[in-house]
């Protein structure tokens, strides 16, 4: 999808898994201040993406879309500069269907150009495109038709494929948009993430730069996993290429999501100019590498425990693509120290924790 962007994977903050439907124009600016305050937007966190719920109920008399009066009473484009001041992106969300999957708005289906319209008018930056309410009309009709428009009169706005289904938008999106759902929705807990980041593995061989698999958005911050849970939802998110769409509350988030959101290193691995997703590569009854090759010849790696006791995860060579003669300097991402490794690596990993490093050969 040439319009230039997402050259690596987007990186932002989305309303949806914290917030739901309870989202206002206020909750959206100060979100965009706590963004830049806790230096998450230096690290690159630029989008501000309003998920569903953001419009009134009905059309105008013209059949364009209208802000919810009550919850954004200054309106998007208001709020687009807002955020834009701040040296951010406004994301906005609709759906290839009659109304969103909430209900509560309608959907751009048959309105796809008049509505790219109105959103380049606000200026926004980025579209989310559900797939709920599909008028019982394939989904490679609709979504061309949103596509078509986004070529015609978005060209600056980041599209973002909600799609996930029977259908296997990894083997044709690419063509369509910037990234693509390749899962149901995530939920804040260790079986949903993990389920997720297997599924998306599947299509691996889809993503590079412009095209991203997306397997849906960060948990990190709401509650529902441990602290050694986040820490591999975002390893895994980051070595996977996936979008690093904060979930949480930014405005009071814990030290603890912080500093899992803010690794510069594993951000890094994510940002890499590459583009290449990485995969899992060894699998042991649940005591697993995940790995990839990143820019400069360098690989990225990560020995992941999921089972429920300390283990010792061994990641060789051979299954991370490199020769065993080759001597390495291995960066531990989360440690931010460094070692020299030949052949292998090893390392105790903490039950639902996870190491990643960087391998760069000597
Ligand atoms: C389904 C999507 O997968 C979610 O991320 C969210 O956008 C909801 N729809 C909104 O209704």
């Amino acid at each position: 999808f040439e319009n230039g962007l997402g050259r690596t994977p987007q990186m932002g903050w989305n309303s949806w898994n914290h917030f739901g439907c309870g989202i206002n124009e206020g909750l959206i600016k100060q979100t965009a201040d706590a963004l830049v305050n806790t230096g998450l937007a230096k690290l690159g966190y630029q989008y501000v993406n309003i998920d569903d719920c953001w419009a009134e109920s009905d059309r105008d008399y013209q059949g364009n879309f209208v802000a919810h009066r009550q919850n954004f009473p200054s309106g998007i484009k208001a709020l687009a500069d807002y955020v834009h001041a701040k040296g951010l992106k406004l994301g906005i969300y609709s759906d290839a269907g009659t109304r969103t999957c909430s209900q509560k708005m309608p959907g751009s289906l048959d309105h796809e150009e008049q509505d790219v319209k109105t959103f380049s008018s606000w200026g926004v930056d980025y579209l989310k495109y559900d797939n709920c309410n599909d008028a019982g009309r394939r989904v490679m009709e609709r979504y061309t038709k949103m596509s078509n428009a986004m070529k015609a009169y978005g060209k600056s706005i980041f599209f973002s494929l909600c799609e996930w289904g029977r259908e296997n938008p990894a083997t044709w999106a690419g063509s369509m948009g910037n990234s693509w759902r390749t899962t149901d929705d995530i939920a804040d807990n260790w079986g949903s993430m993990t389920s997720r980041a297997d599924q998306n593995d599947r299509w691996a061989s889809y993503a590079g730069p412009g095209g991203w698999n997306d397997p849906d958005m960060l948990e990190v911050g709401n509650g529902g996993m441990s602290e050694a849970e986040y820490r591999s939802h975002f390893s895994i998110w980051a070595l996977a290429k996936a979008p690093l769409l904060i979930g949480c509350d930014v405005r009071s988030m814990s030290q603890q999501t912080k500093d899992i959101l803010s690794n510069w290193e594993v951000i890094a691995v994510n940002q890499d100019s590459l583009g290449v997703q990485g995969k899992k590569v060894q699998s042991n009854n649940g005591l697993e590498v995940w790995a990839g090759p990143l820019s400069k010849n360098r690989k990225a790696v990560v020995l992941w425990n999921r089972q429920g006791y300390q283990a010792t995860i061994t990641a060789q060579w051979s299954s991370i693509g490199l020769a065993s003669s080759t001597a390495v300097t291995a960066r531990d991402l989360w440690a931010h120290s460094s070692f020299s490794a030949k052949g292998q690596l090893s390392a105790s990993v903490a039950p639902h924790d996870c190491k990643m490093y960087v391998l760069t050969p000597n």
